[in-house]
């Protein structure tokens, strides 16, 4: 088979994020800045119940997935009910959820201050701030995270904002910064998560691999990412460091395309597993703050269908 042919989408002539076409990446970038969200706002979509989506509401909430990534909707319906992200879920082609150790049963994991024992262990079960990352940084690649939803039931007394940024934007920032940010980032040793351990013995396997990736057979960019400083391995060269370096310069700027949103009852974001972040909160003494988190190994469908 002549070599040509033997090419995966990724590698083919027209995918923007291959670092050797210029040209593709010229014209991605151009419309992809062209329709990014300007505002919070142009990312909410109103709608009347997350789980039983209008044919419009649905559109509207695919169309800001097409252009960013995410979408937030907001709804009146305030109910603690787990079915809501599996049923919003099915509407995007969303049906494949992560089953991580710390989900519920149903594989939806309710988001919340656990106390000292247990899960209170794991950072987004306190009320501390969450810096930078993907979700799933730390799966092997047969359990990539690539969409989910964070549904909020209740809101913080203070704080509790998260910060969200399309990864598309965060790989075309770098890329224009100096493409050879890319290439580091794109070495399948770029970053390493070590085992984790416990008296039992290894719980979770190391895992090594890229923050950028392209999938091969849709041409997608996937990113894997966390800007904690413990518990995680770069590869030891400078090229990396400066990569990381770079990224973390544009998470921590005033980027246009950062929004931030504080989920309030009824609220959540849809997203194909954008970067984000969490501020730190209070809870009130009545109502601790609630979240309902999803995570699929499905992307969200964008077709009007
Ligand atoms: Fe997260």
């Amino acid at each position: 088979m002549p070599v040509a042919l033997q090419r995966t989408r990724a590698e083919r002539p027209g995918n923007p994020f291959d670092l050797r076409n210029e040209r593709a990446y010229r014209e991605w970038r151009a419309a992809k800045l062209a329709r990014y969200p300007a505002s919070l706002s142009d990312l909410v979509v109103r709608v009347r119940d997350p789980r039983a989506l209008t044919r419009e509401e649905r559109q509207a909430l695919a169309d800001r997935c097409g252009r960013a990534n995410m979408a937030i909707y907001a709804s009146p319906y305030t109910a603690p009910d787990k079915e809501l992200p599996r049923l919003l879920a099915c509407q995007f082609g969303l049906t494949r959820l992560d089953h991580n150790w710390l989900a519920d049963d149903d594989g939806i994991s309710s988001v919340t201050v656990a106390g000292e024992a247990g899960r209170g262990d794991y950072i987004p079960y306190t009320n501390r701030a969450i810096r930078w990352h993907t979700d799933g940084y730390y799966n092997p690649p047969d359990r990539r995270i690539r969409a989910m939803i964070l549904h909020c039931v209740n809101e913080a007394a203070t704080g509790g904002e998260n910060a969200l940024l399309d990864h598309e934007i965060a790989y075309l920032q770098l890329r224009d910064a100096d493409p050879e940010f890319v290439a580091a980032l794109m070495q399948p040793d770029a970053m390493t998560i070590p085992a984790r351990t416990d008296d039992a013995g290894v719980v979770r396997a190391a895992e090594t691999g890229p923050v950028f990736s392209v999938d091969p057979d849709s041409g997608v960019l996937h990113m894997r990412y966390t800007a904690r400083t413990r518990s995680i391995e770069w590869k030891d060269d400078k090229a990396v460091r400066d990569a990381v370096a770079g990224l973390e310069r544009i998470l921590a700027g005033a980027s246009p395309c950062i929004h931030r949103v504080t989920l309030q009852p009824g609220m959540g974001l849809l997203c194909n597993n954008v970067l984000h972040d969490r501020s730190a909160f209070t809870d009130g003494p009545a109502r601790p703050r609630l979240i309902f988190r999803a995570r699929y190994y499905d992307r969200i469908q964008v077709d009007t269908g």
